[in-house]
């Protein structure tokens, strides 16, 4: 049994995130934790909401409410839409938790003491407008790099390079719009990361088994000259984890706050002690998994995030790791997602574009929705949701292959024998022949499990169903009953325990499914196929079972009409 430590990308606390965002970290993160854990593994599988800064005081400020209560209650919000889509979090923390406002201050001592923080005057952008400096995404402007009008002050949207709220071209308040801004001193943290290159550098090196798409985000981070400069990690805001040295005050930098960008992967250690707190149980519980001197030494530790998110997790938080010259537990795997586009364009919270998690919950359960998106995650490249190949996809994959295999082979047994597994005949050579087949499937699927290879083992899994499908097809059953009800009998018998077989090695894809494959065979045993004819004897002849309902209903032309109509707009 290993030890499997999970995290997903903590989604920021303002407004409901889309299915671009669900792909592109907390859902590929959950198919990966239920996997794991179905392989009998121990797995700590946390997620957060990403409190603080700008983002979430614009959010307030817009929302009319004070922030600590907009977040609250928009973190409700999230949990619950969370649990919506069935992602199997053992902890969905808070960012602006007590516990990761001790340990971001924590670590901000240590970095001290190691020499690695430095105060910086800087020069930086005051509204006069607002009365106000304007940090990161209070401003907004043309980003040198790439001419996008809209970026912003922390990282430009559109190129994904990091900025400084200086370099915007044109600059303009968030909160106001005034161009009235002038360039102010204050004082500031940075974090001398530079000084990190080598190790960082030999530390990325040593992954060759990342995937390309992690590795050369942060080589290029790391050798485009700019991209390991020391940043500013302190914000001239009230909202945020207030600058401390560990436990005692930070002379002179009364009243900021630390960056978010430096608080919140920290939280996925805090969300970790949240887990911990929540449950009663002592510090020792969360530092096995975290602490490199008390147990974590075995944890392997795998990070999801779309590309946006690749520099901070490559260079800026292992270098507070590091830097902190503390036993903490350093990622060793990071799975790392292309956007997923919608309809021709691209998904956009700001301007309300694309289908947002609660609105696709309100039309369709989890599952239709994990299916598509899981098996058409963007891995190799950008992949694009269209509302013609959601339908295909789910009324061929979900209710012609799968679903209609559960209902032809329970309602003949119902018709025929009884809700009972039939007696009678022994498996021949074509149950021998399929058996020989899903060994093979069965094994590359959970290589392609293992390896986060998503698309690749939806594919594999979407094999395994349609093999079972042709092999009622041509064993036929029906057919045979007339002549041989005894062979039919063992057929079907075959058939029932391919549901549970089929139950098993869906449920990380689609749990609600899997769940009610095996509540109509009355049985609990979810053990994994390790070996392959035992799987399908699990149900013995007299087994009882029921019918269960429709799994998984069609999308009709009308609905998708309906659908594509409603969502082409913006959201509100
Ligand atoms: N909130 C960020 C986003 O949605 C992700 C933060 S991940 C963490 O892009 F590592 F900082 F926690
Ligand atoms: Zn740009």
């Amino acid at each position: 049994m290993s030890r499997i430590l999970i995290t997903s990308a903590i989604p920021y606390i303002n407004g409901i995130k889309h299915l671009g965002n669900l792909i592109g970290s907390q859902l590929p993160a959950d198919l990966y934790a239920r996997y794991q854990r179905a392989r009998g593994n121990e797995v700590m599988f946390i997620c957060a909401t990403d409190e603080h800064g700008t983002p979430a005081e614009l959010a307030a400020a817009k929302a009319g409410q004070p922030v600590a209560e907009y977040c609250a209650q928009m973190h409700e919000v999230q949990a619950d839409i969370a649990k919506g889509f069935r992602l199997s979090f053992d902890f969905f923390g808070r960012s602006s938790s007590e516990r990761n406002k001790k340990l971001t201050q924590h670590f901000a001592g240590k970095l001290a003491e190691n020499g690695l923080i430095e105060e910086v005057a800087e020069k930086q952008v005051y509204s006069k407008a607002d009365g106000r400096f304007l940090p990161d995404r209070y401003i907004e402007g043309t980003c040198p790099n790439c001419g996008y009008d809209k970026a912003r002050g922390d990282q430009c949207e559109n190129c994904t390079k990091q900025l400084d709220p200086t370099d915007l071209i044109e600059p303009r308040s968030a909160i106001s719009g005034s161009t009235e801004l002038e360039v102010r001193e204050t004082k500031h943290l940075y974090l001398r990361q530079s000084r990190l290159r080598d190790k960082l550098d030999a530390w990325i090196d040593s992954k060759s088994d990342w995937p390309v798409l992690t590795t050369s985000i942060a080589k290029k981070w790391l050798h485009d000259g700019d991209g390991l400069r020391d940043r500013g990690i302190t914000r001239d805001l009230d909202w945020g984890v207030p600058v401390k040295k560990g436990d005692e005050p930070w002379p002179g930098m009364e009243g900021k706050v630390f960056y978010v960008w430096f608080d919140a992967p920290i939280e996925y250690i805090g969300a970790t002690a949240e887990w911990a707190d929540a449950n009663g149980l002592d510090d020792s519980a969360w530092q096995r998994w975290w602490r490199t001197d008390k147990g974590a030494q075995d944890v392997r530790y795998v990070q999801f995030m779309g590309k946006d998110n690749v520099p901070f997790h490559t260079l800026s938080f292992p270098a507070t790791i590091m830097g902190s010259g503390e036993p903490w537990k350093l990622v060793d795997y990071i799975k790392s997602f292309n956007y997923l586009n919608y309809d021709g364009g691209q998904f956009s919270t700001s301007q309300g574009r694309g289908v947002f998690m609660d609105q696709a919950l309100s039309i369709l359960p989890a599952d239709y929705w994990r299916w598509w998106l899981l098996s058409h995650a963007p891995e190799s490249s950008d992949s694009e949701f269209t509302w013609e190949n959601f339908q295909v996809s789910v009324n061929k994959d979900l209710a012609d292959v799968l679903g209609n295999f559960v209902s032809r082979v329970t309602k003949f047994c119902r018709a025929k024998f009884g809700e009972h597994v039939p007696a009678g005949g022994t498996y021949g050579p074509a149950e021998h022949k399929l058996i020989a087949e899903l060994k093979k499937r069965i094994r590359a699927y959970e290589n392609f499990m293992e390896s986060m290879e998503i698309r690749k083992a939806a594919q594999e899994l979407r094999a395994i169903w349609v093999a079972g499908n042709e092999y009622l097809q041509s064993a036929a059953p029906w057919t045979v009953f007339k002549e041989d009800p005894d062979h039919a009998a063992a057929i079907i018998r075959f058939s029932l325990n391919l549901i549970r077989l089929y139950a098993v090695l869906s449920a990380p894809f689609i749990p609600d499914a899997a769940e009610k494959m095996l509540q109509a065979l009355q049985t609990k045993n979810d053990s994994w196929p390790d070996n392959v004819e035992q799987a399908l004897s699990v149900l013995p002849a007299g087994h009882n079972f029921s019918v269960p309902d429709v799994l998984f209903a069609k999308i009709s032309d009308e609905q998708r009409e309906e659908w594509q109509a409603r969502f082409a707009g913006s959201r509100d």
